[in-house]
């Protein structure tokens, strides 16, 4: 096992900054990388409240900070106080990266690109090019998996508990994507009939762990893969019944993963090991 560098006055510091933030695991992922690769870095996780984001971000841009880590509840209140922010992110309209470079800060968004590399990482063979993707929920983690998705060339139909959020960010998404977007009911089960990936982005197998946001038997073609963002628990209520129909699935964790790795790679010329986050990232999630 490689020694971590010792501290000293050229160590580079990243950090994730959230209210709360004592359950990120980017700590872990990120550290552990800078081991393995002999980084004279180190990655901190920093309470910031709401009020005090401005202040955080521009004592980390004047201290020659690298990077900094967004999360709950900052990903959307960010965006005003940056000076430059890509377009990927700009679509998104939240940043959960940000790279500090000659005193300025520029935002991006890693995690839509996170779980198209997780689901590829499991599935290499799976190309989004023209293939049906439904995907559950309209919140900011449903935004940024639906740019990813249209970006590979998917199609994609939204589906959400209050219908007209679906419809809203179909229609703000199709501005940009040209019809590749629609959206449909929770029970409607033609949406799924044809879907070749089906991905949760909502809190249910998380917050109810018991609740799955679908009826499995809505899916109809074999060859779906069935994924959930969820990863406490690793394995929910809707990749059991998948799994229970011999259906292809994949766990949430992969996409937490790879946004790290995502991350690291916009703020160090070095890529990161992906097997080295996806360790740390599992070794401390638990089953
Ligand atoms: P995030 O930014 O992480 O996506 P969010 O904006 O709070 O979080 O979105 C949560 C999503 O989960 C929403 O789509 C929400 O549905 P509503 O728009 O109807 O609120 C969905 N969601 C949360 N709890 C749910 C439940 N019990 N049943 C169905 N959908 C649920």
């Amino acid at each position: 096992m490689p020694e971590m560098l010792s501290v000293n006055s050229r160590t580079r510091l990243c950090c994730v900054f959230g209210d709360p933030v004592d359950h990120s695991l980017s700590p872990q992922m990120h550290n552990a990388v800078y081991k393995k690769l002999g980084l004279n870095a180190r990655y901190l996780a920093f309470r910031v409240k709401p009020e005090d984001l401005r202040a955080a971000l521009e004592g980390c841009r004047v201290m020659n900070v690298r990077g900094i880590n967004l999360t709950i509840p900052h990903k959307y209140d960010v965006l005003p106080f940056l000076d430059e922010i890509d377009e990927e992110a700009r679509l998104i309209g939240a940043v959960n990266t940000v790279l500090i470079e000659k005193g300025k800060t520029i935002g991006y968004n890693t995690d839509g690109r996170g779980y198209v590399r997780s689901l590829n990482d499991r599935y290499p063979n799976f190309r989004f090019k023209n293939q049906k993707v439904v995907i559950a929920g309209a919140g900011g983690a449903a935004r940024g998996i639906c740019v990813a998705c249209a970006n590979k060339g998917a199609h994609v139909t939204i589906i959400n508990r209050t219908a007209e959020k679906a419809r809203k960010l179909a229609a703000s998404l199709n501005r940009v994507f040209k019809g590749r977007f629609q959206s449909a009911n929770l029970d409607d089960r033609e949406a799924f009939a044809n879907a070749d990936l089906f991905i949760n982005t909502t809190s249910v197998g998380m917050k109810a762990p018991r609740d799955s946001i679908i009826r499995i038997n809505f899916f109809e073609k074999r060859s779906i893969i069935v994924s959930d963002i969820v990863y406490t628990p690793r394995e929910t209520k809707l990749l059991k019944d998948a799994k229970k129909r011999a259906l292809k699935t994949l766990e949430g964790w992969g996409m937490l993963a790879h946004q790290g790795v995502l991350a690291h790679d916009i703020w160090f010329a070095e890529k990161a090991p992906a097997n080295v986050m996806i360790r740390a990232l599992l070794k401390n999630l638990g089953r």
